[in-house]
Order: structure tokens, then sequence, then C-alpha cells
């Protein structure tokens, strides 16, 4: 009687890296693998051949999963809510998709009986991290393994050479420099020449993206409206929030929007130079934007952009199933009950601006704003206003030149200005004293 192998759920991409896993999977550790492909809208030519191939290099089962509609409506209207930008910069592209994909290939081994889950991600990275924490909080019960962090092959000719001998195909496809993943949010590229901070991004790396050289002459402009902080219209036309992702990514593509080129500080401590596209989900989010400082309350707006920062770092860091970002997720769902308006964005030769915006619930009050005729705003109402707001620090500040405190201490523009006798009688000011030995070496 044949032997009954364990089996494992494999995140499954087509690429070299996740094929040698497939092969190494059941060499090295002597278990059947089910290979799950998910199409998170990334750029490829047909998920069926990538299916096909895992079945050749020897996979026992493929899925190809397409996961396009919960991503759009589970994970980016959330992304959305938070104005979702890691470190101010980045909009979680990758982040985003991994609990998604993690959450499948957990449902892949309930419904196969998998004890193991496994990944193709290296041992440097953010989305090792992410597919195992993930993994993690669905099913703690889950072993998980990481073929690429494990095996001793560390340069792409060593792997195309265990590849061969082991019977893995190597693409006959040109051999990108670049390390890239992609989905409906934009697109992430890295390595090559872009490990050299000082060096330009070649043009070729983009691909989503015009370059703004190139965009059309003219202006176009783009009306987006939003029901509960979601935009479920553009240019008038009623489209699922993954139709108007598609349209946006080409409009705001066209325009040649959405280029970011930064140095990134990973969860594992490497400083890291990424280069990103993502022209829908920056014009998203700039809309988005938009629309809630007309609409929330200034209390509300000024509490979430602190915990928009937290949303994007507990995202970033793999914790999306975690109680922390459900919670905030809460607050985040709360502040879009109201977020109903349209937006209007005008691209131009690679930048978008917002130069419309209408609610009906409207905070703008045009007759408090105005310094026109019709003025409502109570000028009276600011003298005593300010008089109490500022009695605190005008306490302290009577108190201290009383005390006669160096007047430099709080009054830059008075450095030499008289000191009078008191509690600080004696006190060499700062910039007077000697500098530090150390500092003084140095200026020599
Ligand atoms: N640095 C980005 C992140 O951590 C992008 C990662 C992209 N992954 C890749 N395999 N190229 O989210």
């Amino acid at each position: 009687m044949a032997e009954q192998k364990d089996k494992v759920v494999l995140a499954y991409s087509g690429g070299l890296d996740t094929s040698c896993c497939i092969k190494w999977l059941q060499d090295e550790m002597n278990l059947d693998v089910i290979a799950v492909v998910g199409d998170v809208g990334q750029e490829h030519d047909g998920l069926e051949k990538v299916k096909e191939k895992a079945l050749r290099v020897g996979a026992l089962e493929c899925i190809v999963v397409d996961m396009r509609q919960m991503f759009a409506q589970e994970y980016l209207t959330k992304a959305l809510a938070a104005n979702a930008m890691y470190e101010n910069k980045y909009p979680l592209v990758s982040a985003l998709s991994r609990p998604l994909i993690s959450k499948h290939l957990v449902d892949a081994a309930h419904k196969f009986g998998a004890k193991y889950i496994a990944h193709g991600c290296t041992g440097k990275g953010n989305d090792q991290v992410r597919f195992e924490s993930s993994i993690t909080m669905l099913d703690p019960s889950l072993k998980i393994l990481a073929p690429v962090r494990e095996w001793n092959l560390l340069t792409r000719p060593d792997e195309i050479e265990w590849a061969q001998a082991h019977g893995v195909e190597v693409g006959v496809t040109k051999d990108s420099p670049y390390s890239i993943d992609d989905n409906l949010w934009g697109r992430a590229i890295e390595c090559g020449v872009l490990e050299d901070p000082w060096i330009e991004p070649p043009a070729d790396i983009y691909t989503m993206t015009a370059d703004p050289m190139q965009a059309p002459d003219q202006p176009e402009y783009v009306e987006l409206t939003f029901a509960r902080g979601v935009p479920y219209a553009i240019n008038g036309n009623q489209k699922s929030y993954l139709g108007i992702i598609y349209e946006l990514n080409e409009i705001a593509g066209k325009h040649g929007y959405g280029r970011i080129d930064m140095i990134e500080n990973r969860l594992v401590g490497v400083k890291s130079r990424e280069c990103y596209e993502a022209p829908a989900g920056m014009a998203l989010i700039k809309a988005h934007k938009a629309l809630e400082d007309l609409v929330l309350e200034r209390e509300v707006l000024h509490h979430k952009l602190a915990l928009e920062q937290t949303w994007a770092n507990c995202v970033y860091n793999g914790q999306w199933f975690s109680p922390l970002k459900e919670a905030i997720d809460a607050f985040m769902a709360s502040t879009q009950r109201c977020l109903y308006g349209t937006i209007r964005l005008k691209f131009f030769k690679g930048s978008c601006t917002v130069v419309g915006r209408k609610s009906a619930y409207s905070l703008y009050d045009q007759g408090l704003a105005t310094y026109d005729k019709g003025d409502t705003f109570n000028r009276d109402a600011a003298k005593g206003f300010i008089e109490i707001q500022t009695l605190s620090t005008k306490t302290w500040a009577v108190n201290r030149r009383q005390e006669g405190a160096p007047a430099e201490l709080f009054d830059a523009q008075n450095e030499k200005g008289p000191l009078k006798r008191g509690r600080y009688e004696g006190v060499t000011p700062l910039s007077r004293q000697e500098p530090a030995a150390e500092a003084h070496k140095e200026t020599e």
C-alpha cells in the first residue's frame, strides 16, 4: 500500500522561486504539494498556464482563485478609509495583498486537510513576516515552511543550476533584473540598479504609469462620487469599486501620476530603496482625504490622522488580523458614516490636484468663512477667546520675567538683554558657555 503523505499548501506564482519550492517540498520534506495561485489584479498572461506549470513541475493539485472582488471590497475599502500610507509615502501595495492570500491559503489547507503552508519569500523582507503572522492568527495549529529562507541557493545562477538538476523548467523569458510585486493597488519594484539610492530609476521600470513628459498636453478631469467613504461612480457612471480602480489606473496612469521613489524602513530593520507606481490608489486616497476635510469634524479628523499612521504600521508589519488593527477599523468605519459627496480631480503631466468638492454633509459654512458680505462669524467673541486661551502661557511668561531669567531662555531676539537679579543670578547663558572639548576639536 502506498504511504499516505502529508500535504502542504504552497502560495504559487509560476516564477522560478516558487517552482523550485514545489520540488524542494517534495524531495526534501516528502510532502504532497497543493499549489494556490491568486489573482489579485497583477499583470499576467493567463493564470491557467501558471496552473499547468505547477502540475508539470509536480504539484498534486493547483487551484486558481480570483481574489480581486474580495481584495477590493474587504481590503482596499479599509485601506481607503484609513488613507493608508506607510511612512506617509507608500500606499501598502504588497502589504495589503498578503493577508488576503494568507486567508485563501488557510482555507485551502482546511479544504485539503493539509498540515503545512509554504511561501516563497526570502528571509530578508517584510512579506515572510506578513504571511506567517497572518496564517498564525487565522489558524495557529498550521505549520509554516519557507523553503527559500532555508535552502542554500543564494544567487540566481545557483538556483537555475539546482532547478536544471532537479528537472524544474527554467523559463526562456528574459530574466528581469528587478523584483516585482503588483496588484490592483499598484506595483512595487526593487533590486538591480535601484539598490544604489543615488541612481535615478530607469524609465523602463514603470509599466502602469506613462513618463509625465510624454503624458497628454491637455489636462483631464475626473469626478468621483462616494457613499460611506467608498466611491461608487466615476464621472457620473455607477461602477463597482473594483471597476473604478481599474478605470482610474488607466486614467491616472496615462497622465503619469502615482510614481514613488523612496527609502523605506523594513520591519526587519533594513533600510531599502523602493520604487512604486500606484496610480489609482494614490488618486483615490487624495480624493478621499479631500472629502474628509469637508465632512469630518475637526477633532475627529485630527485623531484620525494619528490612527491612520498606526493602522498603516500595523498592516505594513503583518498585523492585518490583529485585535489592534480591527479596533482601529471600527473607529475608521464610524468616521465614514457620513462620507457622502463628490470630488473633482484634475490630472496633468504627472500631477493630480483636487479642484472641486461638494457634499450634503459638508461642514464648510460659507457664512462663517467669508470675508465678503453675509459674514456670520462673531468677531467680538474672538477677543475673550484669545484672552482665556492665552492665560496659561501668559502667566508663565510674566513669572519668568519677574524672576530675572536669562532673557535668551524665553526671548531669542534679546540675547544680550538686561539680566535682572533674582533666582537666575550667576547662571551663564548656554550660548556663552565654552563648547564641549569634543565639539571644539572637530571645528579645528
Ligand atoms: N517593500 C515593499 C513592502 O514591503 C514591497 C515588497 C515587494 N515584494 C517583492 N517581492 N518585490 O511592502
